[in-house]
């Protein structure tokens, strides 16, 4: 391991962007499927892999919702946690925001209460095991209707003391903010925090509505955000977080190469820039690969990577309390590495 690996990996970091069914590697994708009887259409996990070539995000989105059919009981959910909850530890991450596509099972018939306590369950276990903690985004997917989204929301009351926000994800382009403004109004009058993709492949457009008819607390993704100055410097204005995803940007031709990832450009900005791993298992990286891919790419200074991971724990929907003890860490291990 070199310095900079050792300095990554050991920097203190929370993962705000990451959906939990994109952490399915084909390895337990496949034996879930015999544990659950389920079919799968490849041969192999070198199969799997080789499958995952995408030119835009519908050709993942694909994959991605057949890869989650093998997903069937509580304990299936606990256990694809808990493998990302271990890798996660040992990239250093010890604050996760998981997003999770209910509608994902619910519509095949898997009970929202078989999803949720299984995630419950293995975030309980690696606070226990790690001292990593973590909350979970609800994420309503774009390409069904609002008024499936409120359906997964009123599946969702018994619970809401347990989820820290709400999401929107799956296919951007045709499917704008706007159409969820009403559930997303909803959620914020019950007290959850609201997040959006938005200028993933959708125009700068779609960021104005998630910030003014969604009034979202952070953004995911934001790349298109950078074609307009003005909207660059209104979110740099209002310290609004992005999610940023480095090998999902490159895996999804938001960009045609690492070298040209934006993410220096964001932080020089003003950008309240983060990093993050989307969807680890189709990308190719967890979250350290992520921090690793643009630094040795962009050239960031330690200095970068210190104010990554510090806009990680300002970002998320930790208490201030909480955020301070962590920004304390990140100073004395940073004191440790001088
Ligand atoms: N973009 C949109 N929807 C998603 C993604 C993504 O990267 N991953 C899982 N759902
Ligand atoms: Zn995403």
């Amino acid at each position: 391991m070199t310095d900079l690996d050792a300095f990554i990996t050991g920097l203190p970091k929370a993962e705000l962007h990451l959906h939990i069914e994109g952490s399915l590697e084909p390895e337990l994708m496949f034996a879930l499927a015999k544990r659950n009887g389920v079919e799968i259409p490849y041969a192999s996990v070198e199969e799997v892999r080789a499958a995952y070539a995408f030119t835009r995000l519908q050709d993942f989105l694909d994959i991605y919702y057949a890869g989650a059919m093998v997903l069937r009981t509580r304990q299936d959910f606990h256990d694809m946690a808990m493998a990302y909850f271990e890798r996660a530890a040992s990239d250093g991450v010890v604050h996760a925001e998981l997003m999770f596509d209910p509608q994902t099972h619910t519509d095949r018939g898997i009970a929202f209460a078989e999803v949720i306590e299984g995630l419950l369950s293995a975030m309980a276990e690696a606070e226990a095991k790690h001292g990593l903690t973590s909350r979970l985004i609800l994420s309503f997917l774009r390409h069904l209707s609002e008024e499936a989204a409120f359906e997964t929301l009123a599946m969702a009351e018994p619970w809401l003391d347990r989820i820290a926000a709400v999401g929107l994800d799956s296919s951007e382009l045709g499917h704008p903010p706007v159409k969820f403004a009403q559930v997303f109004a909803a959620a914020r009058a019950k007290g959850l925090k609201l997040t959006a993709h938005a200028g993933e492949e959708g125009p700068p457009e779609y960021v104005y509505q998630a910030l003014d008819l969604l009034k979202v607390d952070r953004i995911d993704h934001g790349n298109r955000a950078l074609e307009d100055e003005g909207l660059t410097r209104r979110l740099a204005k209002l310290g609004m977080t992005l999610t940023v995803c480095p090998l999902s940007n490159l895996k999804l031709c938001v960009i045609d190469d690492i070298a040209r990832h934006p993410i220096d450009a964001m932080l020089q900005g003003g950008l309240k820039a983060t990093i993050n791993s989307d969807d680890p298992a189709y990308f190719g990286g967890y979250i350290a690969d992520n921090y690793r891919a643009v630094a040795a790419a962009r050239g960031l200074s330690r200095e970068d990577l210190v104010t990554l991971a510090r806009n990680s724990f300002t970002g998320s929907f930790l208490p201030a309390e909480a955020i301070e003890g962590h920004l304390a860490a990140i100073e004395a291990f940073v004191a440790g590495h001088g």
